[in-house]
């Protein structure tokens, strides 16, 4: 493995900590072949947690996923054993136990005595330094984070996280093995939060303000977010699948970890719901009730409005052309006029009023900057001519008829409509803006590639695209006028610009790779 190969064959893999995470990395490595050793310092959690793969690769040969023979063979290569001191013949040690540095660095120390001097010692940790893991070891070139993703044989990421002392030919091995464990690496440098845990808290902390702002319910934003902006699951209900207490937990160490930056700054909704042991599905209340028999909520979608026969599309309608398409296509008549001076990047007159893409400012901002009382603005979809819902917001003096008109085009073209409080950058285009500054934050940084950022977010948290893909989909000059609208609107220094972004923006570059 010095080399930067991958980990033969018949080489032994010892897992530390049978809990979730452990468990499922040793599924993994014993479905690539490896013997696994497992060792858990609660008596009887590795003897409990074979078991329960056992029983797993039985439901997987009954799944037809791997043959009864494969199935048997793979439990057999899973040993649980009782002492540190057993894994002495492992050449890969992942480390999956609590969450605390000084346990981890005690074991370290320990396992470090026991195994040979070119075995790989390797942790799962989400959120602790790799280099400080490493601080003080004989060997700390040897260590290196190797961070799944949660469920470890289902989700296909992982990060190769190097300390400062970590060897190249160390993350080189890691990565190359965990290609062969048929997963998708990605190197990254030991920062806080590596990459995914970085790049996705826009996803929560913007949610966590449109929350704060009452913009809307929960039920709302969430469908906006999945039937608009693409994403899985919306963040209020990931925030609850996740557990509020290990997200509230991630947000406060990366925010400590970067000195308090105001861009990772905890919500005081995450404490309150914490203090009040409402962490989520697990506790059966979170922003969801999960009690048996709890209704799902529905989110807010307008009635029905009637629809205008005819809209004018002042200049380029830009990223809202492929929604004009699906107006004139739903039998709304289009005409196409010159920009107007009031609305220079484009806007469509309903006849009512006006109706633009948000552009970071709130529907009543945009208003008084341009004397029109009715402004109805549009939130971003991922892609407008596939979207179910999209989320409109309309100025403080905007009529019920230039709303009604804005709400039955849309309608009318297919689109549930989902009215948001007038909240600067509605909840797609701000929620994506952040992501893609915090992308290119981290690829600036060094953190990782461009075209790993993008992947990590993929294949760690399925987001639909990769972040800084999807800021050169939307244009960077766009993303970073957003940006400084909010940061305008807040005069907060957490929407401030990442400087790979204002550069893609100024000269026209690519975010991604
Ligand atoms: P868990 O609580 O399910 O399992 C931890 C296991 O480690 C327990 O069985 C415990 O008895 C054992 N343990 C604790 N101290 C030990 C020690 N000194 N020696 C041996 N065994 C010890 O925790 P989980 O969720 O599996 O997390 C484990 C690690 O993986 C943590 O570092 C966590 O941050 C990380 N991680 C967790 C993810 C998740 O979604 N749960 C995702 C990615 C990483």
């Amino acid at each position: 493995m010095a080399n930067g190969q991958a980990l033969p064959r018949d080489a032994v893999v010892a897992v530390v900590g049978a809990g979730a995470m452990g468990a499922g990395i040793a599924q993994v490595a014993a479905q690539a072949g490896h013997r696994v050793l497992l060792f858990d310092a609660r008596t009887g959690a590795a003897d409990d947690a074979a078991r329960k793969l056992g029983a797993t690769f039985d439901a997987l040969a009954s799944k037809g996923r791997m043959t009864v023979e494969e199935a048997r063979a793979a439990a057999a290569r899973i040993e649980p054993v009782h002492t540190p001191g057993a894994c002495v013949s492992a050449k890969l040690v992942v480390e999956a136990i609590v969450e605390d540095l000084q346990v981890k660095r005690e074991l370290f120390g320990d396992l470090e005595r026991i195994v040979a001097p070119d075995a790989i010692l390797a942790s799962n940790t989400s959120s602790l330094s790799i280099t400080a893991l490493a601080a003080g070891m004989k060997r700390a070139g040897r260590v290196a984070g190797l961070h799944f993703f949660n469920p470890a044989p289902l989700m296909p990421l992982v990060e190769i996280v190097r300390g400062l002392a970590t060897e190249p030919a160390v993350s080189d091995a890691l990565f190359a093995t965990a290609a062969a464990w048929g997963k998708t690496p990605v190197h990254a440098t030991s920062t806080p939060g590596f990459i995914v845990n970085r790049c996705a808290r826009p996803y929560y902390g913007e949610a966590l303000r449109l929350a704060a702002e009452r913009a809307s319910d929960c039920a709302t934003i969430d469908a906006v977010l999945r039937e608009a902006g693409g994403f899985r699951m919306g963040p209020f209900e990931l925030m609850d699948l996740i557990g509020h207490d290990v997200n509230f937990a991630v947000t406060k160490s990366v925010w400590e970890a970067m000195f308090h930056d105001p861009r990772y700054a905890p919500s005081p909704i995450q404490r309150e719901l914490v203090a009040a042991g409402f962490l989520g599905r697990k506790s059966g209340r979170g922003f969801y009730d999960h009690g048996t028999g709890a209704a799902v909520p529905a989110p807010q979608s307008l009635a029905t409005a009637n629809a205008p026969a005819r809209v004018a599309v002042h200049g380029e309608p830009g990223l809202l052309a492929p929604l004009i398409e699906r107006i004139a296509a739903a039998g709304t008549t289009i005409r196409r006029l010159p920009a107007h001076p009031m609305f220079a990047d484009g806007a469509i007159d309903t006849g009512a009023g006006w109706m633009a893409l948000t552009d970071g400012r709130t529907a009543t901002a945009r208003s008084d900057a341009t004397g029109a009382p009715n402004v109805v603005l549009v939130d971003l979809a991922l892609d407008y001519g596939t979207a179910k819902r999209v989320a409109i917001a309309a100025s403080d003096r905007c009529d019920t008829a230039a709303t009604g008109a804005a709400v039955g085009a849309l309608q009318k073209a297919g689109l549930a409509v989902s009215r948001l409080d007038d909240v600067a950058g509605l909840a797609v285009m701000r929620t994506v803006a952040m992501l893609v500054n915090e992308a290119a934050d981290a690829a600036m940084q060094g953190i990782a590639t461009p075209a790993d950022v993008d992947l990590a977010m993929q294949k760690g948290v399925s987001y639909p695209r990769g972040p800084l893909a999807w800021g050169d989909a939307i244009g960077p000059a766009r993303v970073a006028a957003v940006l400084a609208n909010l940061a305008a609107h807040y005069g907060e220094d957490r929407y401030r610009t990442s400087p790979r972004l204002a550069r893609a923006a100024q000269t026209g570059g690519r975010l991604g790779a």
